[in-house]
This record gives structure tokens, sequence and C-alpha cells, in this order.
């Protein structure tokens, strides 16, 4: 459950949720030691056990207490922790806080290889436990490490790089930072968790002083959760930038793939505002990366082409802040259900032919098949004595709402937290444990100036088949950098362009259209095959619809994209720039995920990326591709 403690005063968010930053350590060790209870390998664990002053754990699947046995052997069933992961299954606080606790389950299964999983059926009835599975159910590991370690320190970070350097091509160790589980993409499967601090006057390591002179800034430790750091902001009468769920970690992967949220089109990207990093690179050395150091080049990096560690554990980093108390215009509106699926597409033909007015304006959030959520922290529109600008400005989506019976609530709110707290949280708490998977793609203002681009948009949205995709599950952030036009009194303070690596297109995009399934937890290897296969040609479709101007968002991609090296990160002499900061700081290697800087189309191939790289081949045979 989240807690809203004092809301009236909108000053808390406290979840109850405890989390690290986990190393976790992928090995064909954890099989030998099964098989063959080697002591060879038992001594290798023990003593680096012994190095981490016993922070070394052992982990297993979610579900395990479930089934009778687990990795081909009988194992005992554990009715009390089996009723309490039935329970908890979908609530993201319960997945947050456990080791192999992942968002989405595709993380847990193995995508290339039904039978090696350990899911529960959460379809039958959503508001009941998930499904007790059959008696004869296998549990399989899928892509759940073998062990982990509980990241305290930089020397718990190297301890593990040593390990993994010493062990890698003998015994096929690898390591992958597990943060709050939210990748959509199968990176994390496979301390410093907590601390925030307050500065009122933040100057970079290396920085002469004068571009950020007197910056409010806030430094948060990679494990802590969004929730929890707006809530450290507003204490300290501040505001920092996050995205949607609480439970996302603020100085991980958000910020490491580009983080976007509601006041991004005022504020900029998560990217944009981080001023400072500590991080353990992969050569084993611990560093401050900064855009004025001599770290520029990895700062630049992180932040954009960070996921999966590709250049590091980052430890923490220092995100600029706003002054607080600030007020916050907010656009909550809603259609019934049962709205006929007409009704539904003119809602979003009307929503794409206003977006980029409310863009300007200074709004930012969802538009959505059945909903819009949109905030925005312009005084002019967020007037605390008069609430006129922000309800004219939303008057025609409100008046359609309300004519095909739904609600619309227009107002001012003190502060973003009270706002955040009252329209957001609410839908946030029971979204976990369904492998959704997201397709997105930045569409470039341009598109939405006029009826031709809007009528692009809307065909590409016509031609999507209904019985897989349904327009009232449309749901595209609204929330790329710098929309609004503030004549330069808000936002890109920093060269931010220039210095962060996430896709250009993010500078002049207004959406990140998403198309979205969820894969049944049973799903046959044929049809995943089918529905992956019918998946990658809508992100082809979609970067037909938008042409070289559109980009995709790392963080939320289709993880088949076949393109991914431009698609991600806007051209190959992007990528290739990304590859040679990644030669330098991780010389090895050491540091390897699904399409993460510096896979090579080797890696499909082997046991290393089994659960993807299988299908990935049946598709792009399917598909067929230049
Ligand atoms: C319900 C939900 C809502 C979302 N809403 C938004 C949103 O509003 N805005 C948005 O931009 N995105 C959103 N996302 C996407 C989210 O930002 C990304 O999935 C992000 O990568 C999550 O980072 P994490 O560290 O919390 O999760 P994890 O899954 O733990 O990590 C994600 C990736 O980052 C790497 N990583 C994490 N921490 C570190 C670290 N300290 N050092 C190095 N590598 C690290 C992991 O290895 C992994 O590859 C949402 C996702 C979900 C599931
Ligand atoms: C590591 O040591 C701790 C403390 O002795 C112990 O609780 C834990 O189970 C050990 N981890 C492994 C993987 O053996
Ligand atoms: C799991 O669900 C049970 C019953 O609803 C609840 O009492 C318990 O607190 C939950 N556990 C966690 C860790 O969320
Ligand atoms: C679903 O589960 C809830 C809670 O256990 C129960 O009240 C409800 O009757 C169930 N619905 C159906 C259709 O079985
Ligand atoms: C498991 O049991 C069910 C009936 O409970 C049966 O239909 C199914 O074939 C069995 N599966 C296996 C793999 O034995
Ligand atoms: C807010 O509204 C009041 C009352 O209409 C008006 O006097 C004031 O100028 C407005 N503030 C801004 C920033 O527009
Ligand atoms: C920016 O300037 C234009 C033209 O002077 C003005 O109409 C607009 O309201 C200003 N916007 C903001 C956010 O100040
Ligand atoms: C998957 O489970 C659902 C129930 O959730 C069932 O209706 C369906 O037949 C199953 N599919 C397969 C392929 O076993």
């Amino acid at each position: 459950m989240l807690q809203n403690a004092d809301q009236s005063m909108g000053r808390r968010y406290s979840g109850v949720g405890t989390r690290s930053l986990l190393l976790a350590i992928c090995s064909a060790l954890a099989a030998s030691i099964a098989v063959e209870a080697a002591t060879d390998s038992n001594t290798i664990w023990t003593s680096l056990n012994t190095t981490l002053t016993g922070r070394l754990r052992q982990s297993e699947p979610l579900a395990r207490p479930c089934f009778p046995n687990f990795a081909g052997q009988p194992v005992p069933l554990d009715e009390a922790a089996c009723a309490a992961v039935r329970t908890n299954y979908t609530t993201n606080l319960f997945r947050d806080a456990q080791p192999a606790g992942y968002m989405n389950p595709q993380s847990e299964m193995c995508l290339s290889d039904p039978a090696d999983q350990c899911i529960l059926d959460t379809t039958t009835n959503t508001t009941a436990p998930a499904g007790m599975p059959s008696p004869n159910a296998t549990c399989g590991r899928g892509g759940v490490p073998s062990h982990y370690v509980e990241v305290q320190s930089a020397s718990d970070v190297l301890a593990a790089l040593d390990f993994a350097r010493a062990h890698r091509d003998s015994d096929g160790v690898y390591l992958v930072v597990k943060n709050s589980g939210h990748d959509y993409m199968t990176r994390n499967n496979g301390g410093p968790g907590e601390g925030m601090e307050f500065h009122d006057c933040f100057v970079p390591d290396g920085c002469s002083g004068a571009e950020t002179a007197g910056m409010r800034a806030m430094t948060v430790a990679a494990g802590e959760s969004t929730g929890d750091a707006f809530a450290f902001a507003a204490a300290h009468d501040s505001l920092v930038l996050g995205g949607y769920s609480p439970t996302i970690a603020l100085s991980g992967g958000w910020i490491l793939g580009g983080g976007h949220g509601p006041l991004a089109p005022v504020y900029g990207l998560g990217a944009d505002r981080v001023l400072q990093m500590r991080v353990v690179t992969p050569d084993g050395v611990e560093r401050v990366a900064t855009a004025y150091n001599e770290h520029a080049d990895l700062f630049r990096a992180l932040r954009g082409g960070g996921v999966g560690g590709a250049f590091g554990v980052v430890l923490e980093a220092t995100h600029r802040l706003e002054a607080g108390p600030l007020p916050i215009a907010v656009a909550s509106l809603k259609l019934p259900n049962d709205t006929p699926t007409d009704t539904v597409l003119e809602w979003i033909e009307l929503q794409t032919q206003s977006s980029l007015r409310w863009g300007r304006e200074g709004w930012g959030g969802h538009v959505a098949g059945l909903y819009l959520t949109h905030f925005n922290p312009l005084p002019a529109i967020a007037n605390l004595s008069d609430t006129s600008a922000a309800t004219a400005s939303m008057r025609e989506a409100s008046d359609f709402v309300l004519a095909h019976g739904g609600t619309s609530a227009v107002e001012v709110l003190p502060d973003f937290l009270p706002a955040w707290n009252k329209y957001v949280v609410p839908g946030a708490t029971k979204t976990a444990g369904n492998a959704r998977f997201i397709s997105s793609r930045l569409i470039p203002q341009d598109m939405f100036a006029d009826e031709d681009g809007v009528q692009k948009i809307m065909s590409f949205l016509k031609s999507l088949p209904t019985d897989r995709w349904n327009p009232r599950n449309l749901y595209v952030p609204a929330a790329t950098p710098f929309v609004a036009h503030t004549n330069g009194t808000y936002g890109r303070p920093l060269s931010t362009v220039e210095t962060s690596a996430v896709h250009p297109a993010w500078y002049t995009s207004l959406w990140a259209l998403s198309t979205a399934f969820t894969l049944p937890w049973n799903a046959t290897y044929e049809e995943r095959l089918d529905t992956f296969t019918w998946f990658t040609e809508v992100t082809q479709q979609q970067e037909i619809l938008t042409g070289e101007k559109g980009g995709s968002y790392v963080n939320e991609a289709n993880l088949f994209t076949q393109d991914w090296r431009e698609a991600w990160w806007g051209s190959r002499e992007n990528y290739e720039r990304l590859l040679e900061t990644k030669r330098k700081y991780d010389p090895q290697g050491l540091m390897n995920c699904w399409k993460c800087v510096g896979f090579e189309d080797a890696d499909l191939v082997g046991e290393r990326f089994r659960c993807q790289g299988k299908l990935q081949m049946a598709i792009d045979e399917r598909i067929g591709r230049d």
C-alpha cells in the first residue's frame, strides 16, 4: 500500500517498500553447484561472500514458493510465502522490495523458451490473488540471476567487478545492475542504495561556477525511489523532476535512458537536469563525472546511453532543483470505459490536434484513449487565484468528455507533490506483474502543426489491427523537453543537447507515441513469435510514419527493434561515439546487456542472450531484413 501521509499539506509521499541497488551475478556456476556440487565453485562464492562481508545472496524467482519444483528439482511448497506472492503479485511496491521482483515479468521469463519461467496467471480474475499453478507445473529460473550483491559502497561494486573479471571466461559469470526493476526490455535481469542530500548552491566538479552559480540541487543515491525523492525535495521547499511511477529509481535507469515526466515540456528531461554523477566504471575505478571535468565524455554517455550499466554502476546523481512551492495546473479528463470505438478515435484526433498548443502553453503528461492527464507549471496557466486560463486552455477537451458521459477536473494546486499524489499515485500502485511491452516512437512537433500531419498519425493508429490493439489502450507520454514557449525564462540553462547522449529527436518532438500489448503469461513459443513479429512490424511502421526526424526512447522501445543503434541514438555516428567511450571505460567489455552500448550482433547466438536471441533471429527471418 502507498500511504500519502499528511496529504493535506501535500508534503509527503511515503512508500513502505525498501530496496537497495543490487548487482546481480548470473552464472553457469549455479547450475554446477546444483548438479555436481562442485566444491571449487562453492569455495569461489564463499570467498566472494567474505569479501562482501556477507552481502552475497542467492536468489530465486518471485513465485517459486508456489511451485513444487524448481529448475528440475523437487522443492517444498511454501504456503505462507506463496499466499503473499499471489495476493501482492501486481502490487508495484511489493515487487520493488524483492531482489527478484521486476515490474514487468518478462525479466523473469525466458522469452524464447516458454518452459523456462515461473509466472502466475493474473488474468482469470483481476481482483483475486494471482492463480495457483497446476500441481505439476514447473518453475524455471528464466532470466532471474543466481546471486546478487546488495551494494552499500563503491568497494562492493569493485569486488563484484573483480569477481566477474576473474570468472567470466572460465565460468560464464556476468554482472547486471538491477535497481527498481522497471525495465521493459529485460536489461536488468540476470549501500549507496539509500540517501539524499540537499545543496543550496551546488557547483559541479571542474565547473568554474558561472554557468550553474547558485543552483539548487539534490544528490540522490541510486536506490532511492522517485516518490521518496519528490517528498525530500518538497521538504526542502524545492521540486525535483521525475517520471510518473513512484517506484522508478530517480538516479537509475530513468536518467540513464533520458527520463521524461509531466514537467519536461518546461524543464527538460531528467538527463538534462543532472549536474554530476558518481560512478564505478567497469575498469574498476570510482569516478566523479560532470560536463566540466576530465570525464565529460563519460558524463555525456551515461545520460542517454547508460542503461544496462554500460558505462558502469552509478552510485549517485546530483539533480538540479526548482524552487517551490510551485503552483501546478492539472487537467484530468476521463471517458467512460464503454465509450464506442468511433468516439474514442474522435477523442484521440481532438488530442492530436490540440497537443502542440498544449505543449507550447506548458502542459505535459499523458494523452490516452480514454483519458488525459496533464500538468502545467507556467504562471500564466497555473494561477492559484484564477483558474480561468487553465480552464479555457482545456475547454474543448473538457466539453468533449462531458458530452460523452465522462468527467473533467481542471484545477490549480499549490505545489507539484499534492497534484501528483492526487492524480497520479492512486493509479500507479497495482500496475505490475503483467508482461507488458512497449514500442514507442518520438513524433516530430511539425507533424502536429497541420491537418495533414494529424491525419497521418490518425491513419497509422487506424491501420493497427483491432484484434491486436484497441484504441482505448492508447497511451502517449506528451512529455518531450522544452516544447513550451517560455521566452527563455525557463529550461535549457545548460548546453544540454551537446552534452547528453539521448536521441536528438527528443528536442524536436512532441509525443512518445506508444503501441503496447501484454503477452499472455502462458503464451506458447509460436504465439510469442507471431506476436513479436507483428509488434516489430509495427515498430517499422512507426519509423515510416516519422521518417528520420523521429526516434525511439531507449527505455520504452521494442526490445526486438532491428535497427536499434540508429533508432535509439539517432545515427550510426552517435552510436560509434558512445562505443568509443565504452571502450575507454570498459576495455574488457565486462558489462554487457541486451542491445546496450557494446552489444554485438554476434551476441545473438550463444547462452548469454538465449532468451532474446532465438526469438530475434526468428523474427528477422520472418520479416526479412536488409
Ligand atoms: C510502470 C512504469 C512507469 C514508467 N514511467 C516512466 C516515466 O514516466 N518516464 C520515463 O522516462 N520512463 C518511465 N518508465 C520507464 C523507466 O524509466 C525505465 O524502465 C527505467 O530504465 C527504469 O529504471 P530503474 O533503475 O528504476 O529500473 P531497473 O529495471 O532496475 O533498471 C533499468 C535499467 O537501468 C540500469 N540501471 C539501473 N540502475 C543503475 C545504476 N545505478 N547504474 C547503472 N545502471 C543502472 C539497469 O541495469 C537496467 O538496464 C516507466 C516504467 C514502468 C514499468
Ligand atoms: C553470505 O554470508 C551471509 C552471512 O554469513 C549468509 O547469510 C549468506 O547466506 C551467504 N551467502 C551465500 C550466497 O552463501
Ligand atoms: C501482501 O498482501 C497481504 C494481504 O493483502 C498484505 O497483508 C501484506 O501486507 C502484503 N505484503 C506486502 C509486502 O505488500
Ligand atoms: C473475483 O475475485 C473476487 C475476490 O476474491 C471475488 O469477490 C469475485 O467474486 C471474483 N469474481 C469472479 C467473476 O469470479
Ligand atoms: C499437468 O496436469 C494437467 C491436469 O491437472 C494435465 O492436463 C497436463 O497434461 C499435465 N501436464 C504435464 C506436463 O504433465
Ligand atoms: C492571476 O490571476 C489574477 C486574477 O485574475 C491576475 O491579476 C494575475 O495577473 C494572474 N497572474 C498571472 C501570472 O497571470
Ligand atoms: C512569451 O512572449 C509572447 C510574446 O511576447 C507572449 O505572448 C507569451 O505569453 C509569452 N509566454 C510566456 C510563457 O511568458
Ligand atoms: C493460458 O491460460 C488461460 C487462462 O489464463 C487459458 O484460458 C488459456 O487456454 C491458456 N493458454 C494456453 C496456450 O495454455
